[in-house]
């Protein structure tokens, strides 16, 4: 979902069932949906066969309106309705958006305490002199901030370890103000990976996934941004993924399109999304036509080595029978 430095950047069935263990090699990668809402196209397209489940979101805010109240009503909803179906539950928790109308931090966190629990971020052309806000991020390098935010894991835990089939924190790639909110880059990335092992550590059935796709100081692997929290990932259970799967973009190419298929059998699972825009957007250098369904599952197989793809219900391959 994110532009980057003008580049774009932006199984768990019963095979893969055991968060501890490596993923085992699959000749093909489970295909899932990726829809931000589960709405009716979305339960509809379930009763496919080839369709195992789907990834939906949720904003921190709307999972917890009052400092320690928590409302899952959606998530325990969502999770009865594809249940119902047969097909398996992905939840992606947001702590970030791509709106600029949408803060993903509850009210509370916009208090003194919390330093206003937000910053503003910007996707894009992005410099000092043009800062445009195009959406929000929690500031995950603020401790206080960060305990907030692992109290709403923890609790998701409490209700959907082993219900869900995994729990994902949404991609590493921001761009913000670097002069305000004590904001460092350091501090960033090891807000980062503290909650990325903090999630793992409290889902012990289902996966805990971090997608990672750029780092604000690690191009790359500028500053071992990359070998540094791929270790990490690998050390404390989390698995890893990303949000925008575009084969061979030579932006992802030099950074975490590197490492993902390196540490696939070190991590308990790699995962991967297709989702808008890239789809309408971005075409095969090789044949200049959109992406078809067998080159985006040929790269994640065998380039990536991914294990589920949640693809967006409006890829074409998904339309029709
Ligand atoms: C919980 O959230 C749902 C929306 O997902 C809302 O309809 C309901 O009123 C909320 N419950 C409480 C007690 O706030
Ligand atoms: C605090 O966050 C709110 C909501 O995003 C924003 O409107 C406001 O400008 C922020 N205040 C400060 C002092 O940054
Ligand atoms: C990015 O913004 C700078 C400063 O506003 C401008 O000079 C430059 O042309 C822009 N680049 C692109 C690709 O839009
Ligand atoms: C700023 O971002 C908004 C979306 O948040 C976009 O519509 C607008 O074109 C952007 N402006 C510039 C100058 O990039
Ligand atoms: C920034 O850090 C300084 C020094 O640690 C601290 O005194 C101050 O309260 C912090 N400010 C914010 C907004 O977190
Ligand atoms: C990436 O980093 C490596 C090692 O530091 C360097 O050899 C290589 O030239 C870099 N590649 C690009 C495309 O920047
Ligand atoms: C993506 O393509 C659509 C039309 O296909 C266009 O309206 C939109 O501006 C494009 N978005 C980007 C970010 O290039």
């Amino acid at each position: 979902m994110h532009f980057y430095h003008l580049a774009f950047s932006a199984l768990a069935g019963q095979a893969l069932a055991a968060p501890s263990a490596a993923a085992s090699a699959t000749p093909t990668p489970q295909n899932w949906l990726y829809s931000p809402q589960i709405d009716d196209v979305a339960l509809n397209l379930l009763d496919r066969h080839d369709i195992v489940g789907v990834q939906a979101q949720y904003t921190w805010k709307s999972l917890e309106p009052t400092e320690g109240y928590y409302n899952f009503s959606k998530i325990t909803r969502d999770y009865k309705n594809v249940l119902g179906k047969g097909k398996k539950l992905w939840v992606q928790v947001q702590d970030r958006t791509f709106d600029p109308s949408n803060d993903p931090v509850p009210g509370y966190l916009h208090t003194p305490y919390y330093n206003n629990g937000s910053a503003p971020s910007c996707d894009g052309n992005c410099t000092s002199e043009n800062f445009n806000v195009t959406g929000y991020v929690a500031q995950q390098w603020n401790a206080r901030v960060r305990s907030r935010y692992q109290a709403l894991l923890k609790e998701l835990a409490h209700d959907f370890d082993g219900k869900i089939t995994g729990l994902n924190l949404p991609e590493t790639s921001i761009t913000v103000d670097v002069t305000a909110n004590n904001y460092t880059d350091e501090g960033y990335f090891l807000g980062e990976l503290e909650n990325a092992g903090y999630a793992a550590s409290v889902f012990k059935k289902s996966y805990a996934v971090q997608y990672v796709n750029f780092w604000p100081d690690g191009w790359n692997n500028t500053n071992n941004r990359f070998t540094d929290s791929f270790n990490y990932y690998a050390k404390h259970g989390v698995g890893v993924g990303g949000p925008d799967l575009i084969p061979n973009k030579p932006g992802q190419m030099k950074n975490s399109y590197v490492y993902i298929p390196e540490y696939h059998n070190k991590v308990p699972i790699t995962v991967i999304a297709v989702q808008q825009p890239d789809v309408l957007n971005e075409t095969n250098a090789a044949t200049g036509k959109p992406f078809t369904k067998e080159e985006f599952v040929d790269f994640a197989v065998n380039d990536l080595k991914i294990d589920i793809i949640f693809w967006t219900t409006i890829i074409p391959w998904l339309q029709g029978k």
